[in-house]
């Protein structure tokens, strides 16, 4: 089965329990949240207190994806405020091993993310050790940015490494993901899929997310 995940990035916060009501009802199987401090990438969003008070809004798992440096320093903080998966990246962390068991034993999910010129084998010692894969199909930052094919191959590399190492581990793909691409994603091993744009972004979300859910879940060849 595919999870969905909505970005709220591409979400209109003065409106945003009505945006969260509204995917809620359609089906979507995470909340991802994007963190971004403008030193890792650069722009800036939110911090825990923001994903604490959106805690009360939803009862879906909390997928917090840190785009910041030194997340070990706030991993504590996020799932305090009710991150229920929370993703650092390869790129930002010296200690890796040491993050994702942090993590862990905070009674979270422990994910790792990949930029797109970080090659999976990134993930070779890692990968025992975490719940959760996440390959950046753009270089993080905005919503709205343009697929890089690339990806695809890194995704298959991605699942051949879970389903030989960690079967149990989730394979996430975030950026620039819709109608036209999400059945070559799901077809190249993701199972959990962000989106952001493409399900805030149409004139009807929830109709949205349960057509790209439709297209995501139909055999191969009949998408
Ligand atoms: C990008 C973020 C994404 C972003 C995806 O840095 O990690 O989660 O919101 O947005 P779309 O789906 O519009 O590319
Ligand atoms: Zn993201």
């Amino acid at each position: 089965m595919i999870k969905i995940a909505p970005s709220l990035l591409s979400a209109d916060f003065s409106q945003i329990a009505a945006q969260i009501a509204l995917v809620e009802s359609a089906g979507a199987d995470y909340l991802h949240l994007d963190v971004m401090d403008g030193r890792f990438v650069p722009n800036i969003t939110w911090g825990p207190k923001i994903i604490g008070d959106l805690r009360h809004l939803s009862k879906l798992p909390f997928d917090a994806h840190l785009m910041i440096e030194e997340p070990d320093r706030y991993v504590a903080d996020f799932r305090k405020a009710g991150a229920d998966i929370i993703t650092v990246h390869v790129e930002a962390c010296v200690h890796l091993q040491r993050v994702v068991a942090l993590v862990r034993s905070l009674g979270a999910k422990a994910g790792v993310a990949i930029n797109p010129s970080t090659p999976v084998e990134m993930l070779q010692d890692v990968i025992g050790d975490i719940d959760l894969v996440l390959v950046m199909s753009v270089n993080p930052g905005f919503s709205g940015q343009t697929f890089l094919p690339n990806t695809l191959k890194k995704l298959r590399a991605a699942r051949a490494l879970i389903d030989t190492r960690n079967p149990a581990c989730e394979l996430e793909v975030d950026g620039g993901v819709g109608r036209k691409n999400i059945g070559a994603v799901v077809a190249a091993g993701a199972r959990v899929i962000v989106m952001g744009s493409s399900i805030f972004g149409a004139a009807d979300p929830a109709g949205e997310l349960r057509a790209l859910r439709k297209l995501a879940e139909a055999p191969a060849g009949t998408r």
